[in-house]
């Protein structure tokens, strides 16, 4: 393939599971990677990053698995610019039908500084560990970090080596989300111009949201010859974020009279892997989030709501239905069976077995017991719960919890561990605090308390609340949800969620696993 703006495809590289997981906080089990990467994987996504195999054990397994089970995208893996690194990723992508390694060092005069090493040393470098790539894996993609701060004269030259070495795609980062959509563009277009050797390369962009101008930056990199987009799902990443995949995806296609570009992204799909990656890495979407966001096709003021009755163009530019919200949004009750519920979560996007069907079945019957309309946000919340039910060691049992004014608040609590019911009956400062108290009460525990996020799901004191907790131990972190009508039972049953997956975090680390050691300032 070759950069000239002729070429209307663009590819899309999804970092999500590389990127996006390096997001503190947003770790995701073994099972988690493997099912967003069968969802990439489905929606047309063409390079999947799976991971950096290095890091960890848990890392190496899963981009091994990934790239096992792939059937579409290319299973791409990160390395250091060393030859350990890079011999483990091609241990861990070579069975993929199709394997990419992805080989980077910073080359700005900052990044230089970290392994001390002198211009030419570095030159050297990048040639030896590209080389090596490219003599293991037909297909190796080069990144300079920090490009965008990286003194013109140089890039040029380490992209060329690169080039010449036998990389195939040059990446190009804007690590801190520095850059701005014209430099963007003049940057690329620049490189594939001076460089020898660029027009037998592909070109990709890879933005992060510091100053809240990915998307824009890596649609400009495109208009300026880039052809591969690199992104995550929800824009999910260290600091603000990487361009989020959604964005260039929809942009490209509401907008395609000015970017005449496409890619094969199936966009039905959107909704669904928004979903369930804000499940499993514990990072809610915020409302007005541009494609994903709950308000994103909400039109809620008179003005607007009269002017969609009229005409929907009025105010919409896309279809929900073209990332994948379903148009009718009928609540479900207290008599509706088990076939309604797997068809609204077959509208949702949720592709549900008979035994899951059974589980959600019995937590919907209870919700609406309680709760006159289920409506699709409630639907979607008991999916996000009472995930790893089944194995999880500690349960909440019952609690009932005195507050209001007059005193402090006090939480009776039984708790199962490891099958045994304990009780607990503990004071606090609210009701919250009183429930988590006595969950540390029966099981002792150090971990600190790093996010607690509730939500209503819906409108009306009846609502769901969803609760989100997010707890670190000695580095371990682990997130747990849950929704309830009832605030405090969803609060004490997230904080139970999050300590059960640490302690499958840290039964796994005794193993070496999911333990971060990489260390993201030694990058030689
Ligand atoms: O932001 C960045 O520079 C990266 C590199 C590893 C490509 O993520
Ligand atoms: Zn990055």
């Amino acid at each position: 393939m070759t950069n000239t703006t002729k070429q209307d495809r663009v590819l899309i590289f999804d970092t999500t599971l590389r990127d996006g997981e390096q997001s503190p906080g947003a770790t995701m089990t073994h099972d988690e990677k493997i099912e967003i990467a069968e969802m990439l994987d489905d929606m047309g996504v063409d390079i999947i990053e799976a991971g950096f195999p290095i890091a960890s054990e848990g890392d190496f397994k899963a981009v091994s698995e990934i790239a096992e089970r792939s059937k579409n995208s290319r299973i791409c893996g990160l390395a250091r610019a060393n030859f350990t690194d890079i011999d483990r990723c091609w241990e861990a992508i070579k069975h993929a039908e199709q394997s990419r390694i992805h080989t980077f060092i910073g080359t700005s005069e900052l990044h230089r500084a970290i392994p001390n090493l002198t211009m030419d040393e570095m030159a050297d470098k990048i040639h030896e560990t590209v080389s090596h790539a490219r003599n293991l894996c037909e297909n190796v993609q080069w990144s300079p970090m920090d490009a965008t701060r990286t003194e013109w004269d140089y890039l040029c030259r380490v992209v060329e080596i690169a080039i010449k070495a036998g990389a195939t795609t040059i990446n190009i980062p804007d690590t801190v989300g520095y850059t701005a959509p014209d430099e963007s563009a003049d940057l690329i277009r620049n490189l594939i111009t001076t460089v020898p050797g660029a027009d037998e390369v592909v070109f990709a962009t890879h933005c992060h949201n510091d100053l809240g101008m990915a998307t824009a930056n890596s649609l400009a990199a495109v208009a300026g010859g880039a052809r591969q987009i690199e992104c995550t799902i929800n824009g999910l990443g260290e600091r603000a974020g990487n361009t989020a995949l959604e964005e260039v995806v929809m942009a490209l296609k509401t907008r395609n009279d000015i970017m005449p570009w496409h890619t094969g992204i199936d966009t039905t799909k959107i909704m669904a892997i928004s979903r369930r990656v804000a499940t499993v890495s514990g990072f809610p979407v915020q409302f007005n989030k541009a494609i994903v966001g709950k308000n994103a096709f909400a039109h809620e003021s008179g003005i607007h709501q009269d002017g969609m009755l009229k005409n929907r163009e009025n105010f919409e530019i896309m279809l929900p239905e073209d990332v994948g919200l379903s148009g009718t949004s009928l609540p479900l009750g207290k008599h509706s069976g088990r076939a309604a519920l797997r068809d609204k979560l077959e509208h949702l996007g949720f592709d549900v077995g008979d035994n899951q069907l059974k589980d959600v079945f019995v937590r919907f019957k209870d919700l609406a017991d309680r709760k006159k309309e289920v409506f699709d946000d409630d639907i979607i919340a008991l999916m996000r719960t009472g995930e790893d039910a089944e194995n999880d060691r500690l349960k909440l049992v019952t609690l009932r919890v005195a507050c209001g004014t007059g005193g402090p608040a006090e939480a009776t609590m039984v708790m199962s561990v490891d099958g045994e019911n304990k009780t607990a009956i503990c004071q606090g400062d609210g009701p919250v605090d009183a429930a988590f108290n006595a969950v540390r009460e029966v099981h002792p525990n150090k971990a600190h308390l790093q996010l607690y996020q509730v939500h209503a799901v819906t409108e009306g004191t009846d609502a769901q609340a969803t609760v989100s907790v997010r707890l670190e131990e000695d580095g371990n972190i682990a997130t747990g949800q849950s929704a309830d009508t009832d605030t405090v039972v969803a609060s004490a049953k997230a904080y139970i969620h999050a300590l059960n997956r640490l302690m499958v975090r840290r039964g796994k680390m005794g193993e070496g696993a999911d333990n971060r050691e990489i260390n993201w300032k030694d990058v030689t």
